[in-house]
């Protein structure tokens, strides 16, 4: 089947209001107007930037979503924010599970079963992060945390939806340190998950997408999404140029 390519930044803690309306319109230049893309877009922007991001694309088909969102729809989760406060922004997404958050907030994989199915009944396209370190690969663990990570998250997501959850496998050790996944790296491990995704549906595991991400460049870009379980790639730092971006999202196949 085949799949729309996918290419979302995260901007992680960058991303001033200033910096946020600066940065738009020139990546809105750079890209191919929409008929001609052939990937879909997204910015995974800050809170803070929320709005102004929306503004920036309102318009066009460039996503935007939220680095984090809590399982709670209000309540005593001191610097937390629920679905309903980024639904009532517009927002188009969330990203869960970032190694990031995992390592800094103790994120669960209990937490993010938890997420999950209220971003899905809120409308929010969840784009689900999974990962090994490199301990665990090194001690040939990879496919038993991405199994845990997998199941767990989508365990009471319906069959029916699986397809809706953007998947992203982000090697932690190849989150900001340059050292890319090789393209043969990336398959494996993305046509893993997709099997795991088959165990529970098969026509889920044809139309999931699943990502790539951990030190995707404009250099490396064209030969990672080229791979066939590629769907597309979660670009970090690189996002943060512009013109970086706009090469990875014209690399897609
Ligand atoms: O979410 C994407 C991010 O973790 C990858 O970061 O800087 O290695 O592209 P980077």
């Amino acid at each position: 089947m085949q799949r729309k390519p996918y290419v979302a930044g995260n901007w992680k803690m960058w991303g001033t209001r200033a910096q946020t309306r600066a940065y738009c319109p020139r990546l809105l230049e750079l890209l191919p107007p929409p008929p001609q893309r052939r990937a879909d877009v997204a910015l995974c922007v800050p809170f803070t930037a929320l709005d102004v991001c929306l503004e920036a694309v309102r318009g066009g088909d460039v996503r935007v979503l939220a680095q984090n969102m809590h399982q709670a729809p209000e309540g005593a989760h001191t610097g937390e924010i629920s679905a309903p406060m980024l639904t009532e922004l517009g927002v188009h997404g969330v990203v869960l599970g970032h190694s990031e958050r995992r390592r800094d907030h103790c994120e669960t994989d209990r937490a993010l079963r938890e997420k999950l199915p209220v971003a899905l009944a809120a409308g929010l396209e969840p784009i689900l992060c999974v990962g090994e370190t490199e301990e665990e690969r090194e001690q040939g663990e990879t496919e038993r945390r991405l199994r845990q990570q997998v199941w767990e998250a989508l365990e009471d997501v319906a069959d029916e939806r699986l397809a809706d959850v953007v998947i992203a496998y982000e090697p932690v050790w190849a989150i900001g340190t340059g050292r890319t996944a090789t393209p043969e790296q990336a398959q494996e491990a993305i046509a893993f998950i997709r099997a795991l995704v088959a165990d529970r549906s098969r026509e889920a595991a044809a139309r999931v997408r699943i990502l790539y991400g951990g030190s995707v460049k404009p250099e490396n870009a064209a030969e990672i999404l080229a791979q066939p379980d590629v769907d597309g790639a979660l670009v970090g730092g690189a996002s943060l140029d512009p013109e970086s971006f706009a090469q990875i999202v014209a690399a897609a196949p």
